[in-house]
This record gives C-alpha cells, sequence and structure tokens, in this order.
C-alpha cells in the first residue's frame, strides 16, 4: 500500500458514460444482440486513434445504455471503481441528450433511477455523488436550450451544476450563453469545457461569456500568462485531468503536463480522471503519476482535496460531512 491509496480524493469532472468499464458496455451489448466489436481493441479495451473519433467511440458505446435501468447498473458500476480509488466525493456530469432525448419526463425517469444507484453505493462504499447537466456542443445551441430547461427542472441539491462538454471547436462559448443564463437563474453552477482542444482564448470566452466559476480542463490556459494571473486573481477553479491530456497527446508526458506550473503560479487545481477507461486511469493511478513527476507528497494532495471539496457545487452541509472525512484521514 503506497502513499496515494489511503488518501481520500474528491472528483469534479467525471463523465458518467465515459467512465463505463469496457466490460460492462460489452455486457450491455451482448444483452441486446448489438454489435460493438469494432470500439474495442484485442485486448478488449476502448479504441480510438485521436480525440474525435473518442467522441464517436464514446457515443457508440452509449448506444448501448437505453433506459432509466441500465443508468442504474452504470452508475453502481463507475462507483464501485471511483470507491475503490479513495474517492470519497465525486460530480458526474450527466446528459439529458443519453438520458431520454432531452425530454423532461423522461430525464426525470433517468435521474430517479441514477440517485436510486448513488444512493446504494454511498451506503455500500461511504462514495457521495452529485450531478452536473451537460450539454453537447457539437449537438449545437437549440438541444443545449432544451437541456438547460431539463438542467432547470431538476435543480436542487442533487443536480447541482450545468456544464459543456463535446467538441470544444465547435462553436463559441456565447453561442451557449442562454442555456448558460437558464442554468444560473435555476440557481445551478457553472462550469464549461475549455482550454483544452481550444487555446487561451477559449478560457477567456468562457469565463467572460458564460460566467462560469470553474473551467473543465483550462490547462492551456499555461500559453498566456497573463490569463493565468487573471484565473488565479478570480479563484476560477480548473478541473484538471493530466491523464487525459497526456493519452490524447496534448502533452507528451506527464512531466510536460502544466498543472504544476499553473499550481506554483497560485492557479485553484483539482484532479480529476475525465473518461477513465478511455484514458487507462483512476483516480489513484493520477495520484501516483503526479508524486513520481513532480513529487508531490501528502501535504500537496491534502492542499488539493480541501480546493477540491471548497470548489465542489453541493450544498454546505454536504461539504461539511465530506471536509470532516478528509479531516479524520488527516488526523
Ligand atoms: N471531453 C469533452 N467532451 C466529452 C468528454 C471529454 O473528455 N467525454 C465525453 N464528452
Ligand atoms: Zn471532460
Amino acid at each position: 500500500m503506497n502513499m496515494t491509496a489511503n488518501l481520500p480524493k474528491i472528483e469534479l469532472h467525471l463523465h458518467l458514460e465515459g467512465a463505463a468499464p469496457p466490460a460492462f458496455i460489452r455486457g450491455l451489448a451482448k444483452e441486446k444482440a448489438m454489435d460493438l466489436s469494432g470500439i474495442f481493441d484485442e485486448r478488449g479495451h476502448y479504441a480510438y486513434r485521436d480525440f474525435w473519433h473518442f467522441l464517436k467511440v464514446y457515443e457508440a458505446a452509449t448506444e448501448t445504455l437505453k433506459s432509466p435501468e441500465d443508468y442504474h447498473r452504470l452508475t453502481l458500476a463507475v462507483l464501485e471503481e471511483s470507491a475503490a480509488s479513495g474517492v470519497v466525493y465525486s460530480e458526474t456530469f450527466l446528459s439529458p441528450d443519453f438520458c431520454g432525448g432531452r425530454d423532461v419526463e423522461a430525464w426525470k425517469d433517468y435521474l430517479a433511477a441514477i440517485r436510486e444507484a448513488a444512493d446504494l453505493a454511498e451506503k455500500r462504499d461511504g462514495i457521495t455523488l452529485r450531478g452536473i447537466i451537460t450539454a453537447i456542443r457539437h449537438f449545437g445551441p437549440e438541444k443545449a436550450r432544451e437541456t438547460a430547461l431539463c438542467a432547470a427542472e431538476t435543480a436542487g441539491d442533487w443536480i447541482v451544476g450545468f456544464g459543456l462538454a463535446g467538441d470544444e471547436k465547435m462553436g463559441k462559448p456565447k453561442d451557449f450563453a442562454w442555456s448558460f443564463d437558464a442554468a444560473r437563474e435555476a440557481g445551478l453552477r457553472l462550469t464549461a469545457h475549455a482550454g483544452e482542444w481550444g487555446g487561451p482564448d477559449s478560457v477567456r470566452d468562457a469565463i467572460r461569456d458564460l460566467g462560469v466559476e470553474r473551467i473543465g480542463h483550462g490547462v492551456r490556459a499555461i500559453e498566456d500568462l497573463a490569463l493565468v494571473d487573471e484565473i488565479a486573481e478570480k479563484g476560477v477553479v480548473l478541473e484538471v485531468c493530466p491523464g487525459s491530456n497526456v493519452a490524447l497527446g496534448i502533452y507528451r508526458t506527464w512531466r510536460d503536463h502544466p498543472i504544476h506550473r499553473l499550481r506554483e503560479r497560485g492557479v485553484k487545481v483539482t484532479v480529476s480522471t475525465d473518461d477513465p477507461p478511455f484514458f487507462h486511469t483512476t483516480m489513484k493511478n493520477e495520484y501516483d503519476r503526479l508524486a513520481d513527476a513532480f513529487d508531490w507528497d501528502e501535504g500537496v494532495f491534502d492542499a488539493i482535496a480541501r480546493t477540491s471539496i471548497d470548489a465542489a457545487f453541493c450544498d454546505g452541509d454536504t461539504r461539511d460531512r465530506i471536509v470532516k472525512k478528509l479531516e479524520a484521514a488527516r488526523a
């Protein structure tokens, strides 16, 4: 058992379908007599050539998830993996696009099934889950509005945020401003993917045009130090997914990843897996690789866990409960 295994971890950036173990998806495909062999390699891992192909493979895998019951099973499988890595609190991205085709009543059934599974996992594994509804950028602004309406209808103590995922090169953040305004008015907290495939301007645009308090990835802000300083000063939190960035070739090695430099310059960084089986990672692996690459010790990871729970979108009572867990582990 090494140093990182016992550290309680907080994950803020996890796509639920993207966290599906490949064997789980193969099992569903078999039950439904669907042929998905093209999306796996000879070892049974998800196979994709680049980010855009990854999005296609992701959507193909998601085709097997057709009912609230399927999402119930998925949620249990995903949380079992997260808990095994020491995750005590997680926020997951959920898309009404995949859960009922953005129909509000259908979406409510999916959400009820996901929440029921999350309650079971909390009792079983001691892990707490909350949901962030994401619009999918390459599906366009019109569909995003419908997604925002689903989000507004189900906003509360469990659906706590609204975000934007998908192909960062499609459209501009401001195309989605209406949806973000609607989500904000419904009381949801806001995050958007930027600065992964887009450069520093994409991060600037998301902060200015969508009013987000967190950025998914955001790492390419490092290419503009004035922006880094602005992010640090405003307290915008980055949901950094180093293993995802290395797997997709944004950085060649872990040591090339800017997370350490961003942190040193005062940016609030957090650590997540994004789509763990796609990127051959887990939260424990992220911690181990960061410890190796940057000589990070328990003190750094403890500070990151504190930053993460402070940046979580959950209510204060939930936060206090998780903070107590962090404190108990430290004692
Ligand atoms: N990035 C952007 N969009 C996504 C991802 C991701 O990692 N996973 C699912 N949709
Ligand atoms: Zn992501």
